[in-house]
C-alpha cells in the first residue's frame, strides 16, 4: 500500500466495526515505520492471528506485532491507563518487545475507574449497548474540560484536584441515574499516583514525533477503530460511540494535518455485523442470522456479546467511501459465504414508497426501510486457499466485481481466512 506517493495511509471501517481492520493493519504493518490509534480506546478489540495464536489488541496499535515498527497512541484516544499496562504485559509475556517503540500521546486523555462506573450505570449505555468501557463519560468530560490527560499526571499536585472535580460530577451524575455507587477521590488519585511514573515514560508529543517521522520519509499507518456507521457525526446517531472514527477523525486524533494523509483504505466485511443496538437494514432473520453468525465466529472481542448479522449493505459502503474518501477497499470474510447456496447484496432501501439510494439520516427512516436486494449464486467452494484473484470461484468474483462497482472504489485486498498469509492483494 505504501509506494512513493503514499507515505500516510489510514485505514479505518467502512461499517459498524469489526470489519477485520487489526488484520489487515497488520498485514499492512510490515511495511510501516509507524502506526498510531487515533480515537476510541479499549471498548476496540483488534484480533491478529499469528500462527496458533490469537492476540486481541485493544488500545495498542495491532503494528506492535511488527518488531522495530513504531507504535503510538494518539491524543483522540481516551486512555484506560490500568488496561493499558495489562495489555502491555501481556504482549510481554507472549514474547514481544513493547517497551522503547510505544508511545502515548500527553494529550490524549484518561479513562478512569468513574467513567467506566458511570458507563455501566447510566440507562442511556444500556439502551444503546455501549461497551461499559467508560467511552462515552471519558469524551463528555474531555468536551465539558473536566477530562484528566497524561501530561497532567506530570503534575500530581494539581490532579488530585482535577480529580476531586471529576469525581464530584460523576457522583451527581451516578445519583441521578438513581445508582447506589458512587466514586472516590482517595482511590482514583492512588491509582493514578501508581501508575503516573509508568505511563509517563510512554509520554511522547506524538502528533510532533509523527511529523518528524513524516519528514524524514517515514511510512506511517493512521489505524481507526469502530466503523464508519459508530462514528458520533456520520453514523446511526445516537446508536454510535463518541468519536470520530472516519478519516477525518484521523488527522485530529493522531495530531497530522489532513493534508497530510495520502490514501483510506476502507476495510469492510462481505457481509455486515452490528453490535449493540441501532438500525442495521439487512439484519437476517432466524435461522440464517445464527448461521452467518457461527460461520463468522461473530462474537465480540471485547464483550464476548454475539453480533447482530445482516447482508453486505452496498448503501452504506457507499456511504463510507464517500465521508472518507476511499481510495480502496479490504473485503474480509469472503471465506464465510463459501457454503452458502445464495448471497444477497443490498443496492437500495425502500420506506413509505420512496428509494433511498443515498444513506438517509434520519433514524426513524432507518428503522423503517426496507432493502432491495440482488441475489448472487453461492460458490459452494473453499476459498481458504485463494491467493490470487484467478484463484476465486467465478461466482465469488461476480460477487466482488458488485461490491467494486456499488461502493465505485477499487478493491485492494481480499481476505479469505484468519491467518496473515489468508490474503489477496489486488494492486
Ligand atoms: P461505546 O463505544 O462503548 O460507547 O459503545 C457505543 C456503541 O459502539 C455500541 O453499540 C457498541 O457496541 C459499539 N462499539 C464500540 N466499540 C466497538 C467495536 O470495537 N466494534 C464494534 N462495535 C463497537
Amino acid at each position: 500500500m505504501f509506494d512513493s506517493k503514499v507515505r500516510t495511509l489510514c485505514v479505518v471501517g467502512a461499517q459498524w466495526g469489526d470489519e477485520g481492520k487489526g488484520k489487515l493493519v497488520d498485514v499492512i504493518a510490515e511495511q510501516a515505520d509507524w502506526v498510531v490509534r487515533y480515537q476510541g480506546g479499549a471498548n476496540a478489540g483488534h484480533t491478529v492471528q499469528i500462527g496458533g495464536r490469537a492476540f486481541v489488541l485493544h488500545q495498542i496499535p495491532s503494528g506492535i506485532l511488527h518488531e522495530g515498527v513504531r507504535c503510538a497512541i494518539g491524543n483522540g484516544v481516551v486512555l484506560d491507563p490500568d488496561t493499558l499496562f495489562t495489555e502491555i504485559d501481556e504482549l510481554v509475556r507472549e514474547g514481544v518487545d513493547v517497551e522503547g517503540r510505544l508511545y502515548v500521546s500527553d494529550r490524549a486523555h484518561l479513562v478512569l475507574p468513574y467513567h467506566k462506573l458511570m458507563d455501566c450505570e447510566s440507562a442511556a449505555s444500556r439502551t444503546i449497548g455501549t461497551t461499559g468501557r467508560g467511552i462515552g463519560p471519558a469524551y463528555e468530560d474531555k468536551v465539558a474540560r473536566r477530562g484528566i490527560r497524561v501530561q497532567d499526571l506530570r503534575h500530581l499536585d494539581r490532579t488530585r484536584a482535577l480529580v476531586a472535580s471529576g469525581v464530584q460530577h460523576a457522583n451527581a451524575q451516578l445519583a441521578g441515574f438513581g445508582s447506589e455507587r458512587r466514586a472516590d477521590t482517595e482511590s482514583t488519585v492512588e491509582l493514578l499516583e501508581a501508575l503516573a511514573p509508568r505511563l509517563l515514560t510512554l509520554a511522547e508529543d506524538v502528533g510532533l514525533a509523527v511529523h518528524r517521522a513524516r519528514q524524514a520519509g517515514a511510512a506511517v499507518l493512521l489505524e481507526g477503530a469502530q466503523g464508519s456507521l459508530l462514528d458520533v457525526d456520520h453514523g446511526t446517531y445516537p446508536f454510535v460511540t463518541s468519536s470520530n472514527t472516519t478519516s477525518g477523525g484521523a488527522a485530529i486524533g493522531a495530531g497530522l494535518a489532513p493534508t497530510s494523509i495520502d490514501a483510506v483504505l476502507g476495510v469492510v466485511k462481505a457481509y455486515t455485523t452490528r453490535v449493540g443496538n441501532g438500525p442495521l437494514p439487512t439484519e437476517l432473520d432466524e435461522p440464517m442470522a445464527s448461521a452467518v453468525r457461527e460461520l463468522g465466529k461473530e462474537f465480540g472481542a471485547t464483550t464476548g456479546r454475539p453480533r447482530r448479522c445482516g447482508w453486505y449493505d452496498a448503501v452504506v459502503v457507499r456511504y463510507a467511501a464517500r465521508v472518507n474518501g476511499l481510495s480502496g477497499l479490504a473485503v474480509t470474510k469472503l471465506d464465510v459465504l463459501d457454503t452458502l447456496d445464495r448471497i444477497a447484496i443490498c443496492t437500495a432501501y425502500e420506506c413509505d414508497g420512496d428509494v433511498y439510494e443515498e444513506f438517509p439520516g434520519d433514524l426513524v427512516v432507518l428503522e423503517r426501510v426496507v432493502p432491495r436486494y440482488e441475489w448472487f449464486d453461492g460458490w459452494k467452494q473453499s476459498t481458504a486457499g485463494a491467493r490470487r484473484l484467478a484463484d476465486l470461484p467465478a461466482a465469488a468474483r461476480r460477487y466482488l466485481d458488485r461490491v467494486r462497482e456499488l461502493a465505485g472504489t477499487a478493491i485492494s485486498y481480499v481476505s479469505v481466512g484468519t491467518r496473515r498469509d489468508q490474503i489477496i492483494g489486488l494492486d
